[in-house]
């Protein structure tokens, strides 16, 4: 297939800008800004002591004193970022409140309007989504420190304690491994537009070792992320209102739509990085078209929309599989497939810490206090209200369909 000279994949990192990838971070937001200038700075002060106020029953009072702002004041990309992310805390706070139960179906005006205004500006659905509470929620301690969980905290955090840190900032990091292999992407293309499969291997090799990396980045989770913290209360703030029984009809935005909308919650199937490396490598999820395939497509419209344009551009360049197919080369395949083989073992690791974090977790309190028929329905839903393990199987086994058989 002919390649236009002016394509984006043509040269690095300047272009890679205008996808919003960055050299160290890759999808997460470089440098994200933690304070906001007046009067934005009142959505700020109650996200910041948002544990606090909910557990004083505080929020949801503090949340219906905020005067309507326009968002004509929020210059900037970062600035913009910042003020999304901390109006999702607000919101899902506000909806499910100390997690009890008592809920609201009502976002009311003077968060909805602005919330939904800035949400279309950035091309953000208007709720917690993966961009917000992990790739742009994120600070060093030490600013000339190294990128590590003991020299980064979070800005904004929920109830149950350093969990959150732990989820959000471990995400963090598993994106931030996986960045090294991104930066390797335009070299993968220039290699099989110049039929050049020496430069291909070595890309090849990068790639697979970066995603080794982030294997051993997710593997700190079990360190960080209690999961009986996870389950009962993390989970609860990170729902949506998209299949889930509790606000079947969707959420209310008062003052933008005279009808409720529904949303998935926040879960890191909106990363872009799984989707980044399945592109590049084949997998193909919407064979078939089934309902996993129709959930990780669903998933990028909760991406930064320049995230969306760079999965979209992946896709339109020449297949890298059939390219390694067509040269009958066996080194060359065994790389690819080293490729393949890591997302694969990504995915089974993902799988066993759901079992871990979600699946135990809610059979235990099923046996203790619930009735088994709530439990269930528990278990069998993510926070982007998935049927977990029916829909992670099925990604996997896409994925392990992928790896080229010896003839
Ligand atoms: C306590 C840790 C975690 C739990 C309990 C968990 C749970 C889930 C669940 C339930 C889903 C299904 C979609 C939904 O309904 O939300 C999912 C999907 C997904 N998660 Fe996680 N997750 C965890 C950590 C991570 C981390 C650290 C990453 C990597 C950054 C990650 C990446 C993904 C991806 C890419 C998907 C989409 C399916 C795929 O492409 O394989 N998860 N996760």
């Amino acid at each position: 297939m002919a390649v236009d000279k002016a394509s984006p994949m043509e040269s690095s990192w300047t272009i890679f800008k205008e996808y919003y990838i960055d050299e160290e971070v890759g999808f997460a937001l470089p440098l994200p800004l933690e304070e906001l200038p007046h009067p934005y700075d009142a959505w700020v002060s109650i996200a910041r002591n948002l544990p606090e106020l909910i557990k004083n029953n505080q929020l949801r009072v503090e949340v219906e004193k905020l005067a309507v702002l326009s968002i004509d004041g929020l210059r900037g990309h970062r600035a913009q970022r910042l003020a999304h992310l901390v109006l999702g805390y607000i919101t899902m706070a506000y909806v499910w409140g100390q997690g009890d139960g008592d809920i609201r179906k009502v976002l009311p005006s003077n968060i909805a309007v602005p919330y939904c205004k800035l949400s279309e500006k950035l091309g953000l659905p208007p709720i917690l989504v993966y961009a917000d509470c992990v790739l742009a929620n994120w600070k060093k301690k030490d600013p000339s420190g190294p990128m590590t969980y003991e020299n980064m905290d979070i800005l904004f955090s929920f109830p149950g304690g350093d969990c959150g840190k732990g989820f959000f900032l471990v995400s963090l990091l598993v994106e931030i491994a996986a960045a090294s292999a991104i930066k390797v992407i335009p070299n993968i293309f220039n290699a099989v537009q110049r039929e050049d499969s020496d430069t291909l291997h070595k890309a090849l090799l990068d790639i697979s070792s970066s995603l080794h990396k982030a294997l051993e980045a997710f593997s700190h989770i079990h360190e960080y992320v209690d999961p009986n913290l996870f389950f009962n209360v993390l989970r609860i703030y990170l729902s949506g209102w998209k299949g889930n029984p509790l606000l079947s009809e969707g959420l209310l935005y008062e003052g933008v739509w005279d009808t409720p909308k529904k949303f998935a919650g926040g879960s890191a199937a909106q990363s872009s990085i799984f989707q980044c490396f399945d592109v590049l490598l084949g997998i193909q999820h919407t064979v078939g078209g089934d309902s996993a395939a129709q959930f990780l497509q669903e998933m990028r419209t909760y991406m930064p929309p320049a995230h969306q344009s760079f999965l979209i551009s992946l896709k339109s360049r020449p297949s890298v599989r059939d390219f390694v197919l067509s040269k009958g080369n066996a080194v060359l395949q065994e790389t690819y497939n080293e490729c393949v083989q890591a997302m694969v073992s990504l995915r089974n690791y993902h799988l066993q810490v759901v079992v871990k974090y979600i699946v135990i977790p809610a059979s235990r309190q099923s046996k203790a206090e619930r009735s088994s028929e709530e439990a269930s329905e528990k278990e069998s839903k993510g926070t982007g209200g998935t049927n977990i393990m029916d829909f992670l199987k099925t990604v996997r086994s896409k994925t392990v369909n992928c790896l080229l058989k010896e003839d």
